[in-house]
């Protein structure tokens, strides 16, 4: 197995990169990417930067040119239903292209010439996600999360979605832009601006992805207060913690299943 993992924005890789054991930095069409061992898992890590577009030739590069087997993306995300609340987790099941609408030759959303809308995320990597953030909240949340700021965004009892997130080249803040995508969108949980992208090219060379989000705002008018603050101080947090537990239980499932697969 080689993971890469994706993240946004700088401050929610730093910490990554400052934890890998042997890091390299190789430099490709202007990104960084770093390999190295991250708690005993041979990964590369990136910093996409911001947008679909942005997101895929990444991913794309850290495939045909790193050799990855599995990609994972973890970033913060606009609440996309009133049940998510910010500092929620929200795990990707499927994604979607919310600014794709080629109708009437296509159905809106749907990516043409692929005949999906929706984009699958991995099943099993998905379901490691979930156990990595529960052990997070249960474990890590309570000391890596200053109190100050858990009081400056309510974050007090954090929860976890897995559902639909929904990608595009936009930061949503609007209410009635947000109303509308929930409304078109069943089962919607987060928009962001990467996932979706990630998810099709996994798609298409046939690689299992997962996608990972804390919940940074309510994709309304207020979307954009405080959002540094909260990457910084909570996000960046989350995103250490969680891929630290997914990459120590993946460690533990591999060496299971040599073990299993050497009858000892
Ligand atoms: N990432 C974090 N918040 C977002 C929002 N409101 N819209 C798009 N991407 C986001």
């Amino acid at each position: 197995m080689r993971l890469g993992i994706i993240s946004a924005l700088y401050e929610e890789q730093q910490g990554l990169v400052e934890a890998m054991e042997r890091p390299y930095k190789l430099i490709h069409g202007e990104r960084e990417y770093w390999l190295g061992q991250l708690w005993e898992i041979d990964a590369v890590c990136v910093l996409s930067r911001i947008g679909k577009v942005a997101a895929a030739l990444t991913a794309a590069t850290l495939v045909e040119k790193f050799g990855v087997t599995h990609i994972l993306f973890t970033g913060v995300a606009g609440a996309g239903d009133k049940t998510v609340q910010v500092g929620d987790i929200v795990v990707a099941e499927s994604l979607v292209q919310h600014d794709m609408d080629a109708s009437p030759l296509f159905p809106r959303f749907e990516v043409p010439l692929t005949g999906l809308t929706h984009f699958p995320a991995d099943h099993r990597l998905g379901a490691r996600l979930m156990d990595a953030a529960q052990s997070f909240l249960d474990n890590d949340f309570e000391e890596a999360i200053d109190p100050l700021e858990k009081a400056a965004f309510h974050l007090s009892r954090p929860r976890i979605h897995r559902g639909l997130i929904a990608s595009g080249d936009q930061f949503v803040n609007d209410r009635e832009h947000i109303n509308g995508l929930n409304a078109a969108l069943p089962g919607l949980v987060a928009v962001e601006m990467e996932g979706a992208a990630v998810a099709q090219v996994c798609h298409e060379l046939g690689l299992p992805c997962a996608v990972i989000r804390t919940i940074s705002d309510n994709a309304n008018e207020n979307a954009a207060t405080d959002f540094m603050r909260f990457v910084k101080s909570v996000a960046a947090r989350y995103a250490f913690h969680i891929v630290r537990r997914f990459c120590l239980e993946t460690e533990e499932t591999i060496v299971q299943a040599s073990s299993e697969a050497a009858g000892v």
